[in-house]
């Protein structure tokens, strides 16, 4: 059963009544640029075949009840009375994005649902911007105001930062809420234009998750990014996004070994991802695949945020026939990798490397063949009988 189905006959069950929409918000895998969100540089994500959904209806009394599938809870909360929680739930989620769509002055209607996802939680595919853009999408649904991916996007990330209390870059939301189906995405995380390319041909994205799992990521993440402004403010630019590798490689010595490293990461980081650009637009499989590797090296020695799980199923995946080539993807630490394959070879190159990686490991991994799809969007939209209500009249779904 599709979770579009799944969450819509929970609500037929709970409501009595077909929900007036469904709404959807993709996870996301980066092929390429890690770790230069937040230095103001390039990614290159795709939004994947997995998201979180949300079956509702409007309510008129300014409150949003909701059901999640996936945590067997049921929560409600009044717009104007929104609370930080001393530890954050699921419903914070809901509760943040209200918030800060508030705070920008979005004018908000509440809602009743059930939300649902399947990007696997806590492996580095982003289901928390999954939630948050389907719960934008949901209000949008509902309420008065024109959907625009890249303010929605914005809206999310300072939801998580000042609400969830996660010092993430703007990939994640971006991707999740702008992604292009059959299409990668790549971003300028300084102003925010994108530009999509298919993947070469014949080749297909699977998604490497080694099963584990590490805490203490939101430090070392943050350690990370002062290390990379503590670069930056040294050569008296406003990012690292500024600087070329040229220049770099003639000022290195200025810095101390730490920050030279996570520095030059960076700034190559950028560089290869603009060639990645390049190489997709070729139809350049191989070109691609090269990079992906050459990434992978970097994080791994220069930024130091892969893991000896990272590192065995990249190795894995990239003596495979069918590999053009692998990396870790999204903060690291744990978590999962990504691998540009034959599309032919796919099924085989699973089987393979799935079983290269518990031997090596004695971990159990799960990968799967991902397709590029669109970004967060209503899949269902019901409109009531008689005539729609004053404020919904002009309103897009
Ligand atoms: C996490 C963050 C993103 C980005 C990546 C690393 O996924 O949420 O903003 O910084 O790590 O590229």
């Amino acid at each position: 059963m599709s979770l579009a189905t799944k969450v819509s006959e929970h609500f037929v069950t709970e409501f009595a009544a077909d929900p007036a929409f469904i709404v959807r918000a993709p996870g996301r895998v980066n092929l390429i640029g890690e770790h230069t969100d937040y230095n103001d540089g390039f990614v290159f994500p795709l939004a994947i075949d997995h998201a979180a959904f949300i079956a509702l209806r409007p309510r008129d009394d300014g409150r949003v009840r909701a059901i999640s599938l996936d945590m067997g809870d049921r929560r409600e909360f009044a717009l104007d009375d929104l609370r930080p929680a001393a530890e954050v739930e699921w419903i914070d989620y809901l509760i943040g994005v209200a918030w800060v769509l508030q705070e920008r002055g979005y004018p908000l209607r509440g809602w009743e649902g059930v939300v649902g996802g399947d990007v696997p939680i806590g492996s580095g595919l982003s289901s928390s911007a999954a939630l948050e853009l389907a719960v934008a999408r949901a209000f949008y649904c509902v309420s008065d105001f024109d959907w625009e991916a890249k303010a929605m996007a914005l809206a999310c990330q300072k939801a998580e930062n000042d609400w969830l209390g996660v010092n993430c870059g703007i990939m994640d939301q971006m991707i999740s809420a702008a992604g292009l189906q059959d299409r990668a995405l790549l971003i300028d995380c300084r102003s925010l234009e994108t530009e999509s390319a298919p993947l070469p041909p014949g080749a297909a994205v699977a998604i490497l998750d080694t099963g584990t799992r590490r805490g203490l990521v939101d430090s070392a993440y943050n350690e990370r990014r002062e290390q990379c402004e503590a670069a930056a403010r040294h050569f008296v630019l406003p990012a690292l996004r500024d600087i070329d590798s040229a220049t770099y490689a003639k000022r290195a010595h200025e810095l101390d070994a730490l920050i030279r490293k996570r520095a030059r990461h960076v700034i190559h980081e950028n560089e290869r991802t603009l060639r990645a650009r390049d190489a997709m637009n070729a139809g350049d499989a191989v070109a691609l695949g090269k990079l992906m590797i050459e990434s992978h090296i970097s994080l791994r020695d220069d930024f130091e945020v892969s893991s000896p799980a990272l590192d065995a199923i990249v190795d894995c995946a990239k003596a495979d026939e069918s590999c053009y080539g692998a990396r870790m993807t999204g903060a690291g630490f744990g978590g999962c990798a990504v691998a540009l394959v034959e599309a032919d070879g796919a099924k085989d190159f699973v089987e393979r490397v799935s079983k290269c990686y518990l031997e090596a490991t004695g971990n159990q991994p799960s990968l799967y063949v991902t397709r590029a799809s669109a970004g967060a969007e209503t899949v269902v939209s019901t409109p009531p009988p008689g005539p729609l209500p004053e404020a919904s009249g002009s309103r897009r779904h």
